[in-house]
């Protein structure tokens, strides 16, 4: 028996990891953040000194990358990391090393070995057309610019740390343009996936979608 995946890709700040990740709970599945993996990648290249245009060197560094998940902390050789790679500077670094093809082969197996029983919820740009192209459910889940813009302004006032939205919108529309259009493995609704519009969803709205579309495909 194959074991089941179910696939949720989106923008960034689409709400996609707080979903994805409470889902995986209820089910009591494996959860994958495949973007913690390029964040990891821009913290580790960043510390060597990698420059940012030199994609072999970086296809390297990503396929060994010596990192481990503890509930959820991530440690990138030994170290915890889980709140530097969430900057928006290691963001906009992640998602520039993200278009190269030599990254993301490097990162390929890494992404699949965390299928494990009795199943996975894995988010990111790529996990329905790419990474788990047999995806039980393939869910793309979107909000517009804007409200993904006041959520992630919300987050980080309530964290005590400043923040201007225009330059949060900004940044967000850029890296909406890059995964887009990047030429291998760019952000896409495959054909097949459920759509999941945010902007006027609670959480708890949106996991419980996830849910039934979830039930619908195993009945
Ligand atoms: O989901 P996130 O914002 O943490 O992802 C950081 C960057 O990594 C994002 O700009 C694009 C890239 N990414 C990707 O290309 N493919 C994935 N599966 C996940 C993330």
């Amino acid at each position: 028996m194959t074991i089941p995946v179910i696939a949720i890709d989106g923008p960034t700040a689409s709400g996609k990891g707080t979903v994805a990740s409470q889902v995986a709970q209820v089910l009591g599945f494996h959860y994958l953040d495949s973007g913690a993996l390029y964040r990891l990648v821009a913290l580790a290249s960043e510390k060597q000194g990698v420059d940012i245009k030199n994609a072999p060197e970086l296809g390297i560094l990503a396929g060994k990358l010596s990192i481990y998940f503890e509930k959820d902390r991530i440690f990138l050789n030994g170290e915890d990391v889980s709140e530097a790679i969430r900057t928006e500077a290691i963001g906009l670094r992640a998602s520039t090393l993200a278009a190269y093809p030599e990254v993301r082969s490097a990162l390929t197996t890494l992404q699949r070995s965390f299928r494990q029983a009795p199943g996975l919820v894995a988010d990111g740009r790529d996990m329905a057309s790419v990474i788990f192209p047999d995806a039980i459910l393939k869910v793309f889940l979107t909000a517009t610019a804007q409200a993904r813009a006041d959520r992630r302004y919300k987050q980080l006032i309530a964290k005590g740390i400043s923040a201007k939205l225009q330059d949060l919108l900004r940044d967000l529309q850029e890296r909406d343009a890059r995964d887009i259009s990047r030429g291998t493995a760019p952000l896409l609704i495959v054909q097949g996936a459920q759509v999941l519009e945010t902007s006027d969803l609670s959480i708890d709205q949106a996991v419980k979608a996830v849910l039934d579309w979830y039930q619908s495909a195993i009945a």
